[in-house]
């Protein structure tokens, strides 16, 4: 009897009889023999059909893409192969034959069609890869506070107030009376590190963010820490040892994941090395700095040169694609047109918005928050992420303790990715003194009557304590090295958007 197998487990396999269950994710034929691809999701797996057996080789040669099959065959360890082992089929067993028009063909296809297919593009080799490396992540970030004696706190998700800003909340129908969706779990983590002392929470946050940038969602997840007898640089540390080590954890478990997105992990070797800081006024100085600004145009023009060589490879493929006369050399080029074609697109825009981005950067006034070009150019001067601390207090949010020596500012600190992916992770030391908080509450337009509960932490033992915030699709998208971070969750959540 031949023994059911996972692909992923076929090398330890080979000589065996195996049956594997899967989906046809592609077929070629070469001289008689016909060469199917059947992934089961847990790999990916070529079997090979011989024209001997003309039931098995009937179905090989006709079957849809993506129908549902149980394939018998004889293991064969082969280097080649994807995987390391294919199989010789004896026996081929339709469980559903798929409708003949799958919408996904092999072809290039946009984002937005692939949004609106997101339920089937989902089984894409790309896509999974991203599941699988967003599943180590979320694990790696647990295993860690875990280890460390943090204990799990689930805060709600329905709440009567804002957790961060007021402009950006959901508002819901509770029984008659208007609540939101939680922004933040982190004013009730306060709350229960003064029982638990390290708490952490994980879930989906909520913020109506009506711009349509490549960094914000609608829906996210965040895993936040919370602990008390802690300041600002003992927060700045757990934030630091925590990215360290999941990023380590992903790439030692996902090297050919990574290797399959095209992901060069030159900058995730390096948060091995310590992270980069920066004083928010420091890099208010940076950002309207002559040198930078030198810098900035020097590769503002690298990248023109690179639109114009983009341009002239597009001009020579349409060429060929004139020429051409076979049919699946045409379907490959005009796949790879329409990449040429997104390609382009994309650094004529990016192009087109750098004079603003470099004009803004050199007018920064001091006291405003660091936009999304801000935090781009400010962590392309470093190699490692970069804390930037200390920001002015009208620029964040209340709850941030208020720095004794210079009472412009916070105690608070954001970690930038490198590359451009900007903001990771948001925290601070917690304002403990009630007598200021209210007058912050009072200054950020909020009712303190909402927060009469929060400030009761201050009442009764208060004690210097803080936190932060690590946004799973921020990290992952640099991880993976996405342009864009709808593509890091299953089904994402962002202006404008909801396909399914
Ligand atoms: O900086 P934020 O708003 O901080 C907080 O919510 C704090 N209460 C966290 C804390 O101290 N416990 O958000 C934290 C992180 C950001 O750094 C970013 O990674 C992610 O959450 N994030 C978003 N991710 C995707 N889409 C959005 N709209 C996001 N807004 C924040
Ligand atoms: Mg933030």
């Amino acid at each position: 009897m031949a023994q059911e197998a996972d692909i992923a487990d076929l090398k330890q396999c080979a000589g065996s009889e195996v049956v594997i269950s899967g989906w046809l994710a592609g077929r070629r034929s070469g001289g008689k023999i016909v060469f199917l691809l059947v992934r089961d999701g847990t790999g990916v797996c070529q079997c090979i059909v011989e024209p001997g057996d003309a039931v098995a080789f009937g179905c090989a040669e006709t079957l849809s893409l993506e129908s549902s099959v149980r394939v018998t065959g004889t293991v064969r360890a082969d280097k080649r192969a994807p995987g390391g082992a294919e199989i010789a089929v004896s026996d081929i067993r339709v469980i559903h034959a798929a409708d003949g028009d799958y919408p996904i063909s092999r072809k290039a296809h946009g984002v937005d069609f692939l949004m609106a297919h997101r339920h089937l593009w989902l089984r894409s080799g790309t896509q999974t890869a991203i599941l699988k490396i967003r599943h180590t992540l979320i694990r790696a970030c647990r295993s860690f506070l875990d280890e460390l004696g943090f204990t799990l706190v689930d805060t709600p998700i329905l709440t009567p107030g804002a957790g961060e800003d007021a402009q950006s909340l959901f508002p819901v129908d509770y029984f008659g009376k208007k609540v939101f969706l939680a922004q933040t779990g982190q004013l009730y983590l306060e709350s229960a590190c003064m029982a638990l002392r390290r708490v952490y929470c994980f879930g989906p946050t909520f913020r109506a963010e009506k711009s349509k940038t490549r960094r914000h969602l609608a829906e996210f997840w965040m895993i936040e820490p919370e602990v008390a007898f802690a300041e600002l640089d003992d927060v700045i540390q757990l934030a630091e040892d925590m990215v360290r080590s999941v990023v380590s954890e992903v790439l030692k478990l996902h090297e050919h994941d990574l290797a399959h997105l095209g992901r060069d992990i030159a900058s995730l070797t390096k948060v091995r090395k310590p992270f980069a800081r920066i004083s928010y006024s420091d890099a208010v100085d940076l950002l309207r700095s002559e040198e930078l600004g030198g810098r900035l145009a020097q590769e503002m023009e690298q990248d023109r040169v690179r639109l114009e060589e983009q341009i002239a490879a597009l001009k020579q493929l349409e060429a060929r694609l004139a020429k051409t006369g076979n049919s699946r050399e045409h379907d490959h080029i005009a796949d790879n047109i329409l990449s040429a074609r997104e390609t382009i697109a994309e650094l004529e825009k990016d192009l087109a918005s750098r004079p603003d981005h470099i004009q803004s950067a050199r007018n920064f006034q001091w006291g405003n928050d660091l936009g999304g070009s801000d935090e781009t150019i400010i962590s392309g001067h470093f190699e490692t992420p970069v804390f930037v601390t200390h920001y002015p207090r009208e620029a964040k949010a209340f709850y941030m303790k208020i720095l004794p020596e210079d009472r412009r500012l916070v105690c608070n600190m954001d970690l930038l990715a490198p590359e451009g992916y900007g903001e990771i992770i948001g925290g601070s030391q917690r304002e403990e003194d009630a007598a200021v908080l209210l007058e912050r509450i009072g200054e950020s337009g909020l009712d303190p009557a909402d927060y009469s509960w929060y400030l009761d932490l201050r009442r009764y033992g208060s004690v210097a304590h803080g936190g932060f915030g690590l946004g799973i699709e921020r990290i992952l998208s640099w991880i993976c090295g996405l342009k864009h971070v709808r593509e890091s969750i299953a089904f994402p959540r962002f202006a404008g958007r909801m396909d399914m």
